[in-house]
């Protein structure tokens, strides 16, 4: 018999059984009771939440319970989501020989076929160290992942600058044009219409993601660049006056540095910075001192591209609110990797680029709290962001509107949220829990490498390995990796104050995702080993 813990798979048909509620006082006991005999501790928590106003089928949910502990489907109806990954008596999950063969699919909807689907439900769910993503599977879906380079099947663990697209995010794009490209909000015609449909349900998926109160709080830019750039050019030159701080941190990407750095100089700022210490972590008893009544803004990374550092962010938004000051967090490398939910964290802003998730190049979300957003001038001026206009003065629109100045990037909106669907389907905890195991996988075989040197060692990190080899040039390693069809980051990763802070220019920097496998990091071992022997 499975174990309830694994094999509760929230597939849609559960997801229903379980989220629609009764009316009645008597069927709420007896969902209670079957959920009470059924369903593992974190369910048995959740079971207040369910809606109110809908009718329950609780026959349907219990026999569905029933069939589930049995082994069967419970609703055959649904195409059954198979958790290829997850250990049962019958396979072993880290051999997918052992599995039944894998038919990727095209259609969102109809799910992946791999992995543990998530739905919003379930999200909470924590599954730990468990790693059930099939990721041989997984890759089928990406065709970039298909081909060879320098005569070797591509390895591409350069994920930290970009993330490769599956099918179902290119499919969409191509959807997009080949059926129903048109401008939107203004053309009063059908496929304006589909267009501006598809392009709001974008910004929902957005919204529903991140756990942002309303998707009026959700602002589409290019990326996370764009993003920050915006905060600091409409909240910054708004609200900044000679003599006030602003704090970012050492850790960050220059994206979050030099907008700031810009709009002190202008306004006659001082730009402060959390310390880090020799592990890549920041010094938070630093930041509490740093910060006093002239601080107007924090803007900190939630993941530090370098070393893979997960930020305390929720600490440092509670230090910042403690002082009334506003925080924005640069969500660039932690959104593919790590849950976020930014009414649970208090964020005022959360930036992030859809390329980094799976995504298009080219877009981006700016998330902010609605009551800042009201109060905020717009960026940059032209169509759409306008209510009224005369030529001596221009009434404008309401947030987001009022931000996203222009013809939007309405087919990369439009993939962005194929890209979020497909991250959900899999289980974002899911995800973080295989990349985990990767990472230290990695760090284990990479640091009993004699001459390798790995750089940072914060308490939680994600994704991220970062190494130097004794007398060969990281330029030079990143080369030689290429030739061996290994993909990397070799460089300073645009964060010189994060490396420079632990003693370094440069480093190699393999970085991992959903689709990476431990024969992937293998292969890197193999290679690295071959350039130290080689010398
Ligand atoms: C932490 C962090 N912030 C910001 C950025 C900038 O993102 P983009 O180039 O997509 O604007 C990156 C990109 O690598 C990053 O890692």
């Amino acid at each position: 018999m499975m174990n309830i813990q694994e094999s509760f798979i929230p597939d849609p048909g559960l997801g229903f059984a379980y989220t629609q509620a009764p009316q009645e006082d008597s069927s709420l006991q007896r969902l209670k009771e079957i959920v009470q005999q059924y369903c593992p501790d974190e369910v048995r928590a959740e079971r207040q939440t369910v809606l109110p106003d809908e009718e329950l089928h609780l026959e349907e949910l219990e026999a569905g319970f029933k069939t589930l502990l049995a082994g069967g489907n419970p609703f055959p109806e649904i195409p059954m989501i198979e958790p290829l990954g997850i250990p049962d008596s019958s396979g072993n999950p880290e051999n997918p020989e052992s599995q039944e063969p894998h038919t990727p699919s095209t259609n969102i909807e109809d799910g992946f076929g791999i992995g543990i689907p998530e739905t919003q439900k379930l999200q909470d769910l924590h599954y730990e160290e468990v790693d059930t993503l099939n990721s041989e599977q997984i890759k089928k879906d990406f065709p970039v992942l298909q081909q060879k380079v320098n005569g070797h099947d591509l390895v591409w663990l350069d994920n930290g600058a970009t993330t490769q697209k599956p099918n179902q995010v290119i499919d969409k794009i191509s959807d997009y044009y080949r059926n129903y490209n048109s401008n939107i909000h203004r053309g009063a015609h059908t496929l304006a219409a589909r267009a501006t449909d598809a392009y709001e349900e974008a910004r929902e998926k957005v919204q529903r993601f991140i756990n942002a109160a309303s998707s009026e709080e959700i602002i589409f830019v290019r990326g996370t660049t764009e993003g920050i750039n915006l905060v600091a050019q409409t909240y910054g030159r708004q609200y900044l006056t000679p003599g006030d701080e602003v704090i970012v941190s050492t850790l960050d990407h220059h994206a979050n540095i030099v907008p700031w750095q810009q709009v002190c100089h202008e306004k006659g700022c001082e730009l402060k910075a959390i310390p880090t210490d020799q592990n890549g972590d920041l010094i938070l008893s630093e930041f509490e001192r740093q910060i006093t009544p002239r601080t107007r803004f924090v803007s900190v990374g939630h993941v530090n591209n370098t070393f893979g550092t997960i930020n305390d962010v929720k600490r440092i938004i509670d230090i910042a609110h403690g002082h009334n000051v506003p925080v924005l967090i640069d969500g660039a490398q932690s959104i593919a990797h790590t849950p976020v939910d930014v009414q649970a964290l208090g964020a005022d802003f959360f930036v992030f680029s859809g390329h980094k998730i799976y995504g298009p190049n080219g877009i981006g979300v700016v998330y902010g709290r609605k009551a800042i957003l009201d109060k905020m001038q717009p960026w940059q001026g032209g169509g759409n962001m306008i209510k009224d206009v005369t030529i001596e003065r221009t009434e404008y629109n309401e947030p987001p509107a009022r931000f996203e100045a222009g013809t939007p990037n309405v087919a990369d909106a439009i993939g962005l949220g194929a890209a979020l669907d497909y991250v959900s389907h899999l289980g974002i905890r899911n995800i973080e829990a295989h990349e985990h195991k990767l990472t230290e996988y990695a760090r284990e075989q990479l640091g009993q490498i004699k001459g390798l040197t790995l750089i940072g060692n914060p308490k939680n990190r994600v994704s991220v390995v970062s190494f130097v080899l004794d007398g060969i040039p990281v330029p030079e390693t990143g080369t030689l990796l290429d030739k061996e069809g290994i993909a990397v980051r070799a460089g300073h990763h645009c964060a010189q104050p994060a490396l420079r802070a632990l003693g370094y220019e440069m480093s190699v920097r393999p970085t991992f995702a959903l689709y990476n496998t431990r024969e992937d990091v293998d292969k890197l071992v193999i290679a690295v080993r071959k350039i130290i022997g080689g010398r």
